[in-house]
């Protein structure tokens, strides 16, 4: 059974993955507009996967014996000034989701929660990678300074982006 206290911090997490996804899913729309086609590739892939990161908190509250509760999903930006606006948010939230999966971790060692360190060990390497995606796009960005050509081909270069199931859920396929 899971206890009460880790029960309502996952469905806090649950909250914060679905305004993730909400977040990148407003970025995308910003990318159409400003028409970087690749760029918004990039933060429709974000969403699903935030989407999934949700999922595999549910399913875990689930399969422990815990109770998903929902909350309403509070509203997320909807302008940048430009692309490089748009991946300094997005770095800077990934930095606040590694705290909350760092805090998560912490409650789960003192109330000696072995399954859910266990569980939360995939999100702590997946923030690494979710914070150098973010960090290397910023580089490119301001290494291509406002240039046309630049912004073109690496937007192309993000359209080539796919999305892929990820461990936790493809196991369950
Ligand atoms: Fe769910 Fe981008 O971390």
């Amino acid at each position: 059974m899971l206890n009460k206290k880790i029960e309502a911090a996952i469905n806090a997490q649950i909250n914060a993955e679905m305004w993730s996804a909400y977040l990148y899913l407003s970025m995308a729309t910003k990318c159409h507009d400003l028409g970087y086609g690749g760029m918004a590739n990039w933060f429709e892939i974000q969403f699903k996967e935030e989407q999934d990161h949700a999922q595999i908190f549910y399913k875990y509250v689930i399969s422990r014996g815990g109770r998903v509760v929902l909350k309403p999903i509070d509203a997320v930006p909807t302008d940048w000034k430009d692309a490089l606006d748009m991946f300094e948010e997005t770095l800077k939230h990934e930095q606040v989701v590694t705290s909350l999966i760092n805090d998560l971790y912490a409650l789960a060692t003192k109330e000696k929660d072995y399954a859910t360190q266990s569980m939360l060990k995939w999100f702590i390497d997946e923030q690494v990678e979710e914070e150098e995606n973010a960090r290397t796009l910023i580089d490119s960005l301001k290494m291509i300074n406002g240039n046309g050509y630049g912004l073109y081909m690496l937007d192309k270069e993000l359209a080539a982006r796919v999305y892929s199931t990820p461990s936790p859920l493809a196991a369950e396929e």
